[in-house]
C-alpha cells in the first residue's frame, strides 16, 4: 500500500494496535488474518471506529448475548468482529445483519467466510424499515443486543427506534441498543444524535448513555447506548 496516496494509512496502523482495538488479542487466527486483510483493503473506510467497536464487543463478551442484530452491514468489518466474539463466547450467540446493498452484502459474506464465521451470521438484504425485513428478523427475535449503524438520517433513526424497540418490539426487556455516529455532523440532516435525543425525550423510561469517541477518524463519530426497561 502506498503511504503517500493512502489518506487512511495512519488510521489503518491504529487498527493494528492492541491498545486501540481491545478485541485484537482475542481473535482466533482466521479472524485475525481476515481482519488484517480488511484493514489494509480498499473497503476499510466507513467501518465502525475502533473505540466504539471495542466497547461494543466488550459488552458482547460480558453480557454473552444469544441473539444479536446489526442494522447496516456495509463491507462486514463490524459484522465479522462481533461474530468472532459471539462465536468464542462461553455461551455462543448468533448475529443477524441487515444491508440493502447487494454489492456490500456480498463483500461482507466473503469476509465472514474467510474468518470461518459463516454459521454464526445470518445475512438479510433490504432496508431496516422494510416490512419484509422486519418479518424476517422477527423470526430470530427477541434480540439481546441491537447495533444500529445504518442510514444515519434523523427520520430514519427515529423510525428504527420506534419499530425495533416499541412497535414490534424486537429487543428483549433489559436489552441494549448501541448506536454509532451520534455526533457525526451531516450536511443536510440533523443526524443520529438529535434523533436519539428526541426519541429519549419521548421515552424517558429508557436509559441513554451518549459517549464521545474522539480518536483516529477525521470526524468524531460518537457512540450511544440505550438500555431498555426490564
Ligand atoms: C457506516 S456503514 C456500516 C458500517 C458497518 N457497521 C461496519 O462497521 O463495518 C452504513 C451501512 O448502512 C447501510 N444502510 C443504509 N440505510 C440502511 C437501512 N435503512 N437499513 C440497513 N442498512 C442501511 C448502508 O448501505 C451502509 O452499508
Amino acid at each position: 500500500m502506498d503511504k503517500q496516496q493512502d489518506e487512511y494509512f495512519e488510521m489503518r496502523l491504529e487498527y493494528m494496535k492492541d491498545r486501540m482495538c481491545l478485541y485484537r488479542p482475542f481473535l482466533r487466527p482466521a479472524a485475525a488474518e481476515a481482519m488484517n486483510a480488511a484493514v489494509f483493503g480498499k473497503n476499510f473506510a466507513g467501518s465502525t471506529d475502533p473505540s466504539a467497536l471495542s466497547l461494543l464487543v466488550m459488552f458482547c463478551a460480558i453480557t454473552q448475548p444469544i441473539r444479536m442484530l446489526e442494522l447496516g452491514t456495509f463491507h462486514g468489518f463490524s459484522t465479522m468482529t462481533i461474530a468472532e466474539i459471539l462465536a468464542t463466547n462461553k455461551r455462543p450467540g448468533t448475529l443477524v445483519t441487515v444491508e440493502p446493498m447487494q454489492e456490500y452484502q456480498e463483500c461482507a459474506k466473503e469476509l465472514v467466510f474467510q474468518a470461518g464465521l459463516t454459521s454464526t451470521v445470518q445475512f438479510v438484504r433490504g432496508f431496516s424499515t422494510d416490512e419484509a425485513v422486519l418479518s424476517v428478523v422477527e423470526e430470530w427475535a427477541p434480540y439481546d443486543i441491537i447495533y444500529i449503524d445504518s442510514s444515519h438520517q434523523f427520520a430514519q433513526t427515529l423510525e428504527e427506534l420506534d419499530l425495533y424497540l416499541i412497535a414490534r418490539p424486537l429487543i428483549r426487556p433489559g436489552g441494549l441498543v448501541f448506536l454509532h455516529d451520534i455526533t457525526l455532523e451531516l450536511e443536510n440532516d440533523p443526524g443520529v444524535g438529535p434523533a436519539v435525543d428526541e426519541w429519549i425525550r419521548r421515552h424517558p423510561e429508557y436509559h441513554y448513555l451518549p459517549l464521545s469517541t474522539k480518536g483516529i477518524w477525521p470526524q468524531e463519530a460518537g457512540f450511544g447506548i440505550i438500555q431498555t426497561p426490564v
